[in-house]
């Protein structure tokens, strides 16, 4: 299994250095902390390199994976192979996107570039695509770790492919161990949920995916007004156009029912009452919902986090079922939500429940929110879009 190491120890900087060593001479890919996921990082410019993180998630080759650099100088290296323009002394990177990397990197924005002329990414990289995808962590191991090897690293969340991104190296090891040598023990990420992939290089600009940087967010930044939804939720049928984002997703072992925002718990309870074929229910909750100890027959929760009732529930049609509930509280703001929602599917599925309610969120945030912290919708499409793909029915 593969060894971790937590930054507060006093030989994190060594491990740090062995880290950074795998990488530049392309040992084996190594699991690092984001601000959004937990990255599975290889060197972009090594096949080899990157052919191992397909291999130990089990990712399809289709799917193009995120440069990952810690200064526009190092991706002007990757966008400039031959150094015409550095000699020339011509910005390589497109003007589409000067004010949104001012303004979101370091941070959880990626953006579509084209593949150079003679580039020296690996073609795992771009699976196919003419352009490839890079984004600035903020995550300060992740920065140090990119800055002592020297290398943009190619990266995807760190998760077997189609389950939950891992949200804390505890998520990588349950799916990666025995698969990779090394992880990076940041504490959990901040975020949550993945970047935000844009596409500057089409016009009108598009999101191919919704992450931890708002629609609204980047509306508001010049020559991004227009900004279209090349992601398919609910809203929109156009075919997704990020390639990865076709596949079955984020989901746990249990069978997910997503519940639209504002299904009242009422709903959900009788529909739990009445379901005979299963004893073991997980919900996450968030704004609505009540606490488990409401529950009727219902004890109160051991811990903060996830809480466990079990009841013999009469169902009124003169039967009654033996019902185990696990109910976790993800938190009423919009950032905590996405912050533990990874973390909350995969804890049920630990506890081993057979099918997880959870309550949807509005998208515009938290609706009469008294903060008026303007990020705080930040992440509900993100939070929703996932849940969607995990979902196997949207009640
Ligand atoms: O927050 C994140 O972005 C995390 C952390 C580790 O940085 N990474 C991540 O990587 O989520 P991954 O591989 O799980 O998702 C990358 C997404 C996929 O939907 C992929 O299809 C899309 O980005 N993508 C990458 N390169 C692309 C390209 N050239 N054209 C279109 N979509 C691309
Ligand atoms: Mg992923």
């Amino acid at each position: 299994s593969p060894w971790t190491f937590t930054p507060s120890t006093s030989d994190s900087g060594a491990n740090l250095l062995a880290a950074a060593d795998a990488l530049q001479s392309s040992l084996y890919p190594v699991a690092f902390p984001t601000e959004t996921v937990y990255g599975l990082g290889a060197n972009a410019f090594s096949s080899a390199a990157v052919q191992g993180i397909y291999t130990a998630k089990q990712r399809p080759s289709d799917n193009p994976l995120i440069v990952h650099i810690s200064s526009l100088d190092m991706l002007r290296r990757i966008l400039d192979p031959l150094g015409t323009n550095a000699a020339n002394g011509t910005e390589c990177i497109p003007p589409i996107y000067n004010h949104l990397i001012s303004t979101f990197w370091p941070g959880p924005l990626s953006i579509l570039l084209p593949l150079p002329t003679g580039s020296k990414l690996a073609p795992e990289v771009s699976a196919g695509q003419p352009t490839f995808a890079a984004r600035m962590p903020i995550n300060i191991l992740a920065l140090a770790l990119i800055q002592l090897c020297q290398l943009p690293l190619a990266a995807p969340s760190a998760n077997a492919s189609t389950r939950p991104s891992p949200t804390t190296a505890q998520h990588v090891t349950h799916d990666l161990g025995g698969r990779i040598e090394l992880i990076l023990d940041g504490g959990p990420c901040t975020v949550g949920v993945e970047s935000t992939v844009v596409d500057g290089l089409c016009t009108p600009p598009a999101i191919l995916r919704p992450g931890g940087i708002s629609i609204d967010q980047i509306r508001q930044i010049p020559g991004w007004q227009d900004v279209t939804i090349a992601y398919k939720d609910t809203t929109t049928s156009n075919a997704p156009r990020a390639p990865g984002m076709k596949y079955k997703h984020y989901s746990p072992t249990a069978a997910v029912v997503l519940a639209e925002p504002n299904t009242p718990w009422s709903q959900i309870w009788q529909r739990i009452v009445h379901d005979n074929t299963c004893k073991t229910v997980g919900i996450l909750r968030s704004r609505t919902w009540p606490d488990i100890s409401s529950i009727q027959g219902g004890v109160a929760p051991s811990q903060c986090f996830s809480g466990s009732a079990s009841a013999t529930v009469y169902n009124g049609d003169g039967g009654h079922h033996k019902l185990q509930v696990f109910s976790i509280a993800l938190g009423r703001a919009t950032q905590e939500i996405a912050r533990g929602l990874f973390a909350g599917l995969r804890e049920l599925d630990l506890l081993g429940v057979e099918r997880i309610y959870v309550e949807g969120i509005s998208e515009r945030g938290e609706q009469g929110s008294d903060d008026d912290d303007n990020d705080d919708g930040a992440a509900a499409a993100a939070v929703m879009n996932r849940l969607r793909k995990a979902a196997s029915e949207v009640v």
